[in-house]
């Protein structure tokens, strides 16, 4: 007989939650050790005290494990365990070397069995792509990092210095001596100039198309994949931007490029810039974005571009949901 471990977590305490779960989990555990449903002879859940909503074993039962024995128990409460969290044992009939299973937030139960991924999100302004970035990030509980940013604290540092942000030999000299950071707290990015947290200057037109236009110097470039290259390179994160699966990480895991319409990006820009109450004009901005588009595509050095081997989804008509759960499908299709 073997024994098969594994756990999981939800985020809300709700029956579709525990279900879909459940349903994962054991459907991971059944192809990550070849087994067939029939060979289970029976699975133990013990799930936090936290969980009142569904019994994990009725879940079990309902996604297929008819015929073996379930049986579900609460845990203790223990101060700092983790939340929200269902535990599975699974006897199976056959001796085999087990294929344990954490996943979500679980998965930092047993770093020894957690891979490294990285997850690249590429694609022009207004595709979606942060949005996406960083709901998959806090769904797979490992850390979003905004690219982006990073060259738009380069452009800022540039137009506080006064250096013209297309002029190749004043960006460099300002380069040798920016000091750019970026930093997590509760696993919000922040990006640093020195000891300067410039987050919320990061978002006007002027700095967007700044950024666009000091991003292409190789000067910027090589400095900041540099840094990207670090913070990948340490652990699990999602990385959006224009270059991320051609030659960021050209070996990332799983690469993704979202695109949408010129007139679809505009709006949602637009209705983003309306929403925190800041005065914009539609056309202006379409103009902005188009200019951006140019800019970062023609650029000789890592241009805005798809990887051969990234999903390309165009999210023109489509809700973050589904963008989201595309993504999903499709890593869920490649592990
Ligand atoms: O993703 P964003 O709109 O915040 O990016 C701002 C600019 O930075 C973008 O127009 C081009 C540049 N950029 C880049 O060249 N490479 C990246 N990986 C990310 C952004």
């Amino acid at each position: 007989m073997t024994v098969i471990r594994g756990a999981t977590t939800i985020t809300q305490d709700t029956p579709e939650e525990i279900r879909a779960v459940v349903a994962e989990l054991l459907e991971q555990i059944v192809s990550r050790n070849a087994l067939k449903r029939d060979e289970v002879l029976s699975i133990v859940f013990s799930s936090t005290s936290d969980i009142h909503s569904f019994y994990p074993a009725k879940a079990a039962r309902e996604a297929g494990f008819a015929s073996c024995s379930l049986f579900s128990a609460q845990e203790p409460e223990i101060d700092g365990g983790l939340a929200l969290c269902i535990r599975v044992m699974v006897f199976v009939e056959k001796n085999i070397v087990p294929h344990h299973v954490y996943l979500r937030g679980a998965r930092i139960l047993r770093k020894d069995l957690a891979q490294k991924y990285n997850i690249a999100i590429d694609g022009p302004a207004g595709s979606g792509k942060s949005t996406v970035a960083k709901l998959l990030a806090n769904d797979c509980h490992i850390l979003y990092l905004d690219t982006g940013a990073m060259y738009r604290a380069c452009a800022l540092a540039a137009m506080r210095a006064g250096t013209d942000v297309s002029d190749e030999v004043q960006v460099c000299e300002l380069m040798r001596d920016l000091s750019l950071s970026v930093v997590y707290r509760d696993g919000v990015q922040h990006t640093m100039l020195g000891d300067e947290d410039v987050s919320h200057l990061l978002r006007s037109p002027e700095v967007s198309m700044a950024a666009s236009t000091i991003s292409r110097h190789p000067s910027v470039r090589m400095k900041m994949v540099e840094k990207q290259r670090e913070i990948a390179g340490k652990m699990s994160c999602v990385l959006d931007g224009r270059d991320i699966g051609t030659f960021v990480l050209p070996d990332a895991d799983f690469k993704f490029f979202l695109t949408a319409t010129p007139e679809v990006r505009a709006r949602r820009r637009y209705e983003e810039m309306l929403a925190k109450g800041e005065q914009v004009d539609f056309e202006t901005l379409k103009q902005e974005i188009a200019a951006r588009d140019e800019q970062d595509s023609t650029r000789s050095l890592a241009p805005l571009k798809k990887a051969d081997d990234a999903v390309l989804i165009d999210t023109s008509d489509m809700t973050v949901d589904q963008v989201l759960d595309t993504i999903k499908r499709k890593m869920q299709e490649k592990i």
